[in-house]
């Protein structure tokens, strides 16, 4: 099966997608700026109809992983934690909207990155690979409106991106803590040992 282009849909998302989304997605209805949580919708609803699935609940996080929607709306629950140990424990001053979008959209690409072969097993769509993520997910924001602060943060998530090395501002720390501590604990909970190799750049000496 071809691979639409990135974006293909974006023009043609109705009401009912939007709904869907926002009610997978409940941390959505919590970003305040109503731009960007129109921008964060639309990139969402984009990877699913470019994608091959035909509910964003049958993706799996990959190959024997748990589901993706279990993971992402556990790492936007992390990170209303993770904002307020930032701002209270540390008196960090943390953009709210940037750090929630930056956790709603960090997987957005999954749902392109793969699909279901004949027996149901988890493969990788074709011209595609673990490299593209992160990297797809930001261009798909790119093309949905969403700020280039969140996307930077979206591409800067994944190990192979060329922007891990900057993940200094509270927003990115609080999303890569926030994500590694549920792909840890969804590992776990499907008898994987947890990926303990998630690497972290630390900031120049002070
Ligand atoms: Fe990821
Ligand atoms: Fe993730």
């Amino acid at each position: 099966m071809a691979v639409k282009p990135l974006g293909q849909s974006r023009n043609g998302i109705d009401e009912s997608a939007v709904a869907e989304v926002v009610s997978l997605i409940p941390a959505i209805q919590k970003v305040g700026n109503d731009a960007l949580r129109e921008s964060v919708v639309l990139t969402w609803a984009c990877s699913w109809k470019d994608s091959d699935y035909e509910s964003l609940r049958d993706v799996l996080q990959g190959e024997g992983a748990t589901k993706l929607l279990r993971h992402v709306n556990a790492v936007n629950d992390q990170v209303g934690y993770l904002v307020g140990l930032a701002e209270g424990t540390y008196g960090l001053q943390v953009d709210h909207d940037v750090a929630l979008a930056a956790a709603i959209l960090h997987d957005v690409d999954k749902p392109l990155l793969w699909t279901n072969d004949s027996d149901d097993k988890v493969i990788f769509r074709p011209g595609r690979s673990l490299r593209d993520h992160g990297i797809l997910g930001a261009e798909l924001a790119e093309l949905c409106g969403v700020p280039q602060q969140v996307r930077d943060i979206v591409r800067g998530h994944s190990m192979y991106s060329d922007l891990m090395e900057d993940r200094r501002s509270p927003e990115a720390v609080v999303v890569h803590h926030a994500d590694g501590l549920a792909g840890n604990l969804g590992a776990l909970s499907v008898g994987v040992i947890p990926g303990c190799g998630r690497t972290m750049s630390v900031p120049a000496p002070f």
